[in-house]
């Protein structure tokens, strides 16, 4: 009989509600303007990323689970002692599946520790793994995965996995404390799985983050809907237009929202009037690509050993497996 999961609610609707007005305030009081990602993903812009990810441009998705598909047996022999995979950011069941499976037959898997930022998300995949893998222990957590380590169990030998690209959406300081923190919170022996972008063709990427269909600036304005939605907001998101920039200094694709007229937003829950001049442009997010090289270095500096990475034939994603 399965076990019946278990939840840790780390971030409440109310702690949630209270990083929006901050992110908003700081993002929109300041002379250059701008709004973490983590905002897209209300039930709306959940719903608009999947259809994104299937989109004939948007390739990372597709790549990495072609990717995983292929490796994930090599992977699961590699990480074999773990008893524990934490998912951080556990979006898509296809991947979870194949990690599930692969593990409990390449090794002696017990647990499986899915985080997320939606409750409901959240108990839908704790009910379908329970259900699919009833050896399995299940405990979710509700939080943000970049404060999350402080939660996570550590009575068996834990992979924690990060895939999709997460990792590239954390600005660069932020990115560095996360890998810091997590090597903090693991011990000898335990891995990391992290699914990055690569560096790759401009003609890829940016029509990756720029469809024809428009999904991706629909997307982009979900976050003004956000705004609009929870803290009573007046922005008119279809006079904002998207933009996706690839930067070759900082090697990230930015994506951007430009005012197409002057226009004043008043946002009451902050008591915050906001003026944007015509071309104003805001930034909305930050999707860096990375150079194994270079990441092998990064990861050292966090104190982690990068031990394998396999790519696609087209060098445009990596899944790279690391030791703490
Ligand atoms: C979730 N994240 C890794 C996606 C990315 O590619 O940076 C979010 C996204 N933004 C536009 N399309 C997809």
């Amino acid at each position: 009989m399965a076990i019946a999961p278990t939840f840790d609610i780390q971030l409440t609707e109310a702690d949630f509600r209270e990083q929006l007005r901050t992110d908003v305030l700081w993002g929109l009081s300041g002379r250059r303007k701008w709004l973490p990602p983590k905002w897209f993903y209300d039930a709306r812009g959940s719903k608009l990323f999947d259809l994104m990810a299937g989109l004939p441009e948007y390739y990372p998705t597709r790549t990495e689970r072609a990717l995983l598909r292929v490796s994930v047996d090599e992977i699961a022999r590699r990480a074999s002692s773990a008893t524990e995979l934490v998912e951080l950011g556990s979006r898509s069941s296809v991947k979870t599946r194949l990690l599930l499976n692969a593990l409990t037959t390449h090794g002696s898997l017990c647990s499986y520790i899915p985080q997320d930022t939606s409750e409901n998300g959240l108990r839908a995949a704790a009910d379908w793994t329970s259900r699919e893998f009833p050896h399995l222990s299940v405990h979710g957590i509700v939080g943000d995965f970049t404060t999350v380590h402080p939660a996570l169990p550590h009575g068996g030998r834990r992979l924690v996995a990060l895939l999709g690209g997460a990792l590239g959406n954390l600005p660069p300081f932020e990115r560095t404390a996360f890998l810091g923190e997590l090597h903090q919170a693991l011990r000898p022996g335990e891995q990391l799985l992290v699914g990055v972008g690569l560096v790759t063709d401009p003609a890829v990427m940016i029509p990756a983050y720029d469809d024809a269909a428009g999904v991706t600036a629909e997307f982009n304005r979900n976050v003004l809907h956000v705004v609009n939605d929870r803290l009573g907001a007046d922005f008119d998101p279809i006079e904002f237009a998207h933009m996706a920039v690839w930067d070759p200094d900082l090697e990230w694709i930015e994506m951007r929202l430009a005012a197409t007229k002057p226009m004043r937003v008043t946002i009451p829950d902050l008591d915050l009037v906001v003026d944007f001049a015509a071309g104003e442009q805001m930034r909305t997010e930050i999707s860096a690509k990375f150079r194994l090289p270079a990441f092998r270095t990064e990861l050292a500096a966090a104190g982690f050993r990068l031990r394998h990475a396999w790519t696609d034939p087209e060098h445009r994603f990596a899944l790279v497996l690391a030791d703490r």
